[in-house]
């Protein structure tokens, strides 16, 4: 069940979307679509700039867009805002007031739902917490939280009062938080002393002790700790301080700050080709607006909808989906702290589908794998389930697989509910390329046309826009307001990966191969660098490769995907180890547990091949191509004539026959 693009080729299929849905949608049709786009495209500050209005500014702008120091953008330049307030503040004027925000659901199987009001006074008390512990607009602050309330308030609170947050996913190891904390200079870290998955508890406040006692991350003064699974940490004096006690003491005034459109929001670390993860920059009012306005038209969100994002606010996904976009449309957000296969008690593939009937929840977006991993249980624990209230359902992630995309429509959606199939990145902060529900004809596997002022194409090397079912590059053409502004402290770094390629048509390289069918659909076919995609998540080979090269038994390490039938990529490392060492079963889990260590479990390879050489060139590069061959199973193609010693790939197919 590969995402292989030959499958992509028969596929023919086209979903339009029902009457009913299409008549109660904002856009509800293909020709409204195409009139929007058009001007959208034309004239994009004036599409931007009207869907700006509709939010609250303390200052309006005076320049929707300043593109006058490409690839370095300012949208909205001279306003004054501040996204916290978009998402709360402005609903409390009306009956939004007393709706519920969020309902929050934990593994074990514990509730809380929040007002609007109720989540607006939590976010102000813990603001002022933060203020009273030495937290500053401009200070960076470390988010690194299980799937409860508070990381959405603490995410707001930081964006409340100026201060830009960088959430570390829960999974990440106490390695990459310290690197995190001293590639952003970070002073401070919100944390908790754990997080239920999968019925145990994740040892976050641990994590966390671990990643300060060592070098880079002497800056931290105050770390804030919510009580979450009740176990023993330990709590370092004056620098520690429990949440409660945190908020006990402040006051529950607290204005939001009035922000400059341009002011860092948060950083979000991703994975590249090299080894240093990149600290992704958004700023504050132009991540709100795309926001705002793809959650408002992909979603076609609705006051009386319960919208389930169920991705880890760790992630792009759970900031853009789970907190920012739908909070600003005043939507009621269902969020879920556990696995997608963890009951309440024990294992449960139905926990998913239960919570959906219970909650009577209406739209619900999740990634391929979970869905693929779903088929693989089987399908009588979404069949026990009433599913009847989902109108609307959507993946994102990676490419889905036409299969995938079919038992989705069929067992979730009832053959009723529209799929939007979005494409997007942590990099463009919201979605580019989707389509519209009420409005859009699908075809499983294309996340169909670009969204409204999203200039998207498939060009060749030259830049050239390539034809129909012709490959290529996947760019965007014009700036939008949810753009990436830098990579943090790193501006050089920032241009060579997305704007060099193509710096002369000023066009945003997005690292993606696609392709362009006859009727104008985009088909995603994954990363064109040394970027896996594992589960929907970005993993950088170079990143795993120098971490088992931090092992003493390793001499040399190259990292490949291979196809993997629910995660979609998995990680093959082929292993050379210095002399004198000898590889064993032992020394096989040891390396899978130390990447584990160095990165965080979603690292750890699903096989480690000892190998006494890697193929090269004459020149010392290692052949990836060659490798990834090899792993897939399949015959080596291509040009081999640069390989310095054509041996190594006879034993390393010996391997795999053996
Ligand atoms: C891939 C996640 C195909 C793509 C929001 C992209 C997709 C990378 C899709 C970004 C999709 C994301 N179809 N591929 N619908 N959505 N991708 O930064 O390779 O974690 O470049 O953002 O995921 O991953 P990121």
């Amino acid at each position: 069940m590969s995402t292989n693009i030959e499958s992509h080729l028969d596929e023919t299929r086209l979903f339009p979307p029902s009457q009913g849905f299409s008549e109660n949608a904002r856009i509800g049709s293909r020709a409204a679509y195409d009139a929007l786009y058009r001007k959208s495209i034309e004239s994009p500050e004036e599409f931007w700039s009207a869907e700006a209005e509709e939010l609250q500014w303390s200052r309006k702008w005076d320049q929707v867009l300043d593109w006058s120091k490409a690839p370095f953008a300012k949208w909205f330049v001279g306003g004054k805002t501040n996204i916290s307030a978009n998402c709360l503040d402005r609903h409390l004027d009306g009956p939004r007031k007393d709706k519920t925000a969020i309902i929050w659901e934990g593994e074990p199987g514990d509730t809380r739902t929040l007002t609007y009001a109720e989540l607006h006074e939590q976010v102000c008390l813990f603001s002022n917490a933060l203020k009273n512990n030495g937290v500053t607009k401009g200070d960076r602050v470390i988010i690194y939280m299980p799937m409860v309330p508070e990381a959405a308030v603490a995410m707001l609170a930081c964006a409340r009062i100026g201060a830009v947050h960088s959430v570390v996913f829960g999974g990440f190891s106490a390695d990459s938080i310290r690197d995190r904390i001293a590639d952003s200079g970070a002073t401070a870290v919100i944390t908790a002393d754990g997080g239920w998955r999968r019925g145990s508890i994740v040892p976050l406040k641990h994590n966390v002790d671990e990643a300060l006692n060592g070098q880079g991350a002497e800056q931290v003064a105050r770390v804030f700790v919510l009580r979450r699974t009740e176990q023993d940490v330990a709590m370092q004096e004056g620098r520690d301080v429990w949440w409660h006690d945190a908020v006990a003491g402040a006051s529950s005034d607290c204005p939001a700050e009035e922000l400059d459109a341009e002011d860092p929001l948060f950083i979000l670390y991703t994975s590249g080709s090299t080894g240093k993860p990149k600290g992704i920059l958004h700023t504050t009012a132009g991540y709100m607006v795309g926001t705002y306005v793809s959650t408002k038209y992909v979603f076609d969100i609705r006051d009386d909808d319960v919208y389930w994002c169920t991705a880890d606010v760790g992630w792009i996904t759970g900031h853009s989906y789970i907190v920012y976009g739908p909070l600003a449309n005043g939507a009621t957000v269902l969020m879920y702290e556990g696995a997608p296969n963890q009951g309440t008690k024990e294992a449960d593939w139905g926990r998913f589908w239960e919570m959906v009937q219970r909650h009577k929840v209406t739209i619900f977006y999740t990634a391929p794998t979970a869905i693929r991993a779903f088929i693989k249980a089987g399908e009588h624990f979404p069949e026990k389930y009433d599913l009847s209230s989902l109108r609307l359902l959507g993946t994102v992630g990676e490419p889905i697989n036409p299969e995938a995309w079919i038992w989705y429509h069929k067992t979730i959606g009832g053959e009723r509910c529209p799929i939007v199939d979005t494409w997007w990145q942590t990099e463009t902060g919201a979605i580019m390329i989707t389509p519209v529900p009420g409005a859009i004809p699908t075809k499983p596997g294309s996340a169909t046309l670009p969204f409204l002022g999203v200039d998207a194409a498939i060009v060749d090397e030259t830049g050239e826009e390539t034809g129909p079912n012709e490959g290529g590059k996947l760019v965007i053409r014009k700036p939008w307001p949810s753009m990436l502004r830098t990579l943090w402290g790193d501006d050089d770094r920032y241009v060579d990966t997305y704007w060099k390629e193509y710096q002369e048509k000023g066009y945003y390289l997005a690292g993606d191969g696609a392709r362009r069918d006859e009727d104008g659909y985009f088909w995603i076919v994954g990363r064109l660098d040394d970027v896996l995609n594992v589960s929907g998540h970005r993993l950088g080979t170079a990143e795993v490769e120098s971490a088992l090269v931090s092992h003493d038994t390793v001499a040399e390490s190259a990292v490949v995907g291979r196809p993997d039938e629910i995660k979609g990529q998995g990680v093959v490392a082929f292993v050379t180890l210095k002399s004198g060492i000898e590889p064993n079963e032992d020394l096989n889990k040891e390396l899978r547990n130390h990447v584990g260590k160095v990165i965080g479990a979603i690292a750890k390879p699903d096989e480690i091949r000892f190998t006494a050489a890697l193929p090269k060139t004459r020149s010392g590069k290692i052949m990836r191509r060659l490798l990834k061959e090899i792993c897939a199973g399949g015959k080596i193609s291509g040009d081999t004539t640069t390989l310095e010693d054509f041996s190594v790939i006879t034993s390393l197919q010996g391997k795999e026959e053996g």
